[in-house]
């Protein structure tokens, strides 16, 4: 499979800090392709390079072959790259089924104000974005809880509901940023079934996780980040198996 994303010499620093060193990787279309490291190791920052929300200090980001790093996140957006967040980033006093509608805004081609005034246009562009919307949430399990406030839901359904509202944007790219963080094995094996099947949906997944039962499951290659730097990459065996992840950050956690 061809590259769908290119990461060339990526670095962030923060004033004196460099949180992403010097990174180059490669996404394979139709992947699920982990990016994994100790706390502070520069996961969640790469990602936010990717996602547009911070700029590289140096390197170049590039998404079916063009430079994006240059682009504001709506636009990265548009092109087809969705993302979830390691904290969780709903509105709690909205039902299941707006927060996922929510995520389809961005791609109609009417003005907010259009859905304030209530013309027909807007009305029908709601009625697309529900009927989506209530697709999706059939497809994740909880259709049966749109009518819900989110903040009466579970946290584990939290994070499911969070993919949710991505796929609205039709991303071909998902950068999820732990997405079974915190959540107990079953409510993991749920959020690992639901990633597996947007990989055979054609999606292609970069994933950010701690739980390594998770990545070495699901995950078709694995970067390891230490201080920012990128010290291993490839099958999950290998990376199980290589010295200076286990020394790094496989060890440690043993402890
Ligand atoms: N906005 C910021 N300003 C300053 N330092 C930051 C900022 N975001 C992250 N950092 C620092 O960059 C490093 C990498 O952070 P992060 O990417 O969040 O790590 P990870 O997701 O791997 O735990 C850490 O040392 C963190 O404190
Ligand atoms: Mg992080």
């Amino acid at each position: 499979m061809p590259a769908i994303m290119q990461l060339e010499n990526v670095t962030k620093k923060f004033g004196g800090l460099t949180a992403v060193d010097h990174l180059s990787m490669k996404i394979e279309e139709k992947s699920i392709h982990a990016l994994i490291g100790p706390n502070g190791s520069g996961k969640t920052t790469s990602l936010n390079m990717i996602a547009g929300v911070l700029k590289a200090t140096e390197g170049a980001i590039s998404f079916n072959n063009e430079v994006i790093s240059a682009l504001p996140t709506f636009k990265i957006a548009q092109k087809g790259i969705g993302r979830t967040f390691q904290n969780i980033k709903l509105y709690s006093s909205m039902t299941v089924l707006e927060n996922v509608m929510v995520g389809g805004h961005s791609k109609g081609n009417l003005g907010f104000q259009s859905f304030l005034l209530n013309i027909p246009a807007a009305r029908k562009e709601e009625r697309f974005l529900r009927e989506k919307a209530e697709e999706l949430l059939f497809f994740l399990g909880m259709y049966h809880l749109k009518d819900e406030l989110v903040k009466n839901l579970p946290y584990g359904r939290q994070k499911v509901l969070e993919i949710g509202r991505t796929l609205m944007g039709d991303p071909s790219l998902i950068l999820l940023d732990e997405p079974a963080a915190g959540l107990n094995p079953s409510e993991r094996l749920e959020v690992v079934s639901i990633l597996v099947k947007l990989y055979k949906q054609g999606k292609t997944l970069l994933l950010i996780e701690h739980n390594m039962d998770v990545v070495m499951s699901i995950s078709h290659k694995v970067t390891v980040l230490n201080f920012g730097a990128k010290i291993a990459e490839g099958s999950p065996m290998e990376i199980q198996n290589n010295e200076e992840v286990i020394k790094a950050y496989l060890g440690s956690k043993r402890k």
